[in-house]
């Protein structure tokens, strides 16, 4: 005979819902991605992405030791240049504000994984994730060279993972090559694997200053319609090298960590963008919904779909939300 009572009386007692969980966020999963500026003792609001700041590296290092007794186990560092130019030069400078941030965090939070991203978005004077060419196009095989020198930049400050986001064709191979040669064979690479041409990075860009300033990144991030193409994508980045693979944006992609989640055996990040943040954000602010409730729904939904990891901005909410149950 069918218990069609079986379920309802699980759910009836708060203690033997949270005893059934199947599926639930934890610290260890939260990875906080941060700005970091050149120059030192201050912060600065984004105004797109309320409750986010733009660190200087002796601020950063202070909020990281915040982060770190909630129990965060890892931060992603964005680099803003203090000048931007055509190659991005900045991006792989010893002293640029990610190398001086890595070198920092290594020194007073040993502990904690400092994870950088990779990309030259930020640092080119038009916006683009890579070399353009006179006829304004994006030449992935230059780009390649750039990025892998980026990447050594920051593995030789202290990064302890290197994090691309360009969607260049065969960056994940050019880097690990790079890695290797300069002696980096122990550090892993979490590529930005399934990145789709998404709305959703808007308030980034402002954060950034990285909007590309002619064209869009349509050239290279995924189509939103593709979901076969997203595991070519993947597959690419697996076979090249890469040791953990991330899906982005998270919320409108759930069906593309569910695949990524079936198809490989490495770990799966999804990163939770900056638009996703913002709309809860500005939503909570109008009263229109619960700010913890929301988060902790778009969260857990995330790891149901099969993420390990999680960028997310709410991190450190989260966090503090977590020790508190
Ligand atoms: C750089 C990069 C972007 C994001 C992460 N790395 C922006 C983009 O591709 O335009 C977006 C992150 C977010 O929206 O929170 N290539």
């Amino acid at each position: 005979m069918s218990d069609f009572f079986r379920g309802r009386r699980l759910r009836r007692s708060a203690t033997i819902r949270r005893m059934v969980r199947e599926t639930r966020v934890s610290v260890d999963a939260l990875i906080y991605p941060m700005f970091v500026l050149p120059g030192s003792g201050g912060k600065e609001p984004i105004g797109s992405l309320p409750g986010q700041y733009r660190w200087t590296v002796d601020v950063l290092v202070e909020e990281c030791r915040r982060l770190a007794d909630l129990g965060i186990p890892a931060v992603l560092l964005f680099g803003i240049p203090e000048e931007k130019d055509a190659r991005g030069s900045e991006a792989s400078a010893a002293g640029g504000a990610v190398q001086r941030a890595c070198a920092a965090l290594k020194r007073a939070l040993p502990e904690l994984c400092v994870i950088t991203d990779v990309c030259l978005c930020e640092y080119t004077s038009h916006g683009h994730c890579g070399i353009v060419s006179p006829d304004g196009e994006v030449c992935n095989d230059l780009t390649l060279h750039r990025l892998a020198e980026v990447a050594v930049s920051h593995a030789q400050a202290g990064a302890d993972i290197i994090a691309p986001s360009d969607m260049m064709d065969g960056r994940v191979g050019a880097i690990r090559d790079a890695l290797d040669a300069a002696d980096f064979l122990n550090t892993p690479i979490m590529s930005y694997a399934a990145k789709y041409a998404s709305a959703f990075y808007g308030p980034f860009r402002e954060a950034a200053g990285s909007a590309p300033q002619f064209g869009d990144r349509r050239g290279y991030q995924l189509d939103p319609p593709n979901r076969r193409e997203a595991l070519r994508e993947l597959a690419a980045d697996a076979d090249e090298g890469a040791d953990i693979l991330m899906v982005k944006p998270a919320l409108a992609y759930l069906d593309i960590i569910a695949d990524a989640r079936a198809e490989f055996d490495v770990p799966i990040a999804a990163y939770h963008v900056s638009g996703e943040y913002s709309m809860l954000m500005a939503a909570a602010e109008r009263g229109w919904l619960e700010l913890e409730r929301a988060v902790m729904e778009v969260l857990v939904a995330i790891k149901r779909a099969g993420a390990d990891l999680i960028l997310t901005y709410h991190a450190p909410d989260v966090a503090a939300w977590l020790a508190r149950r």
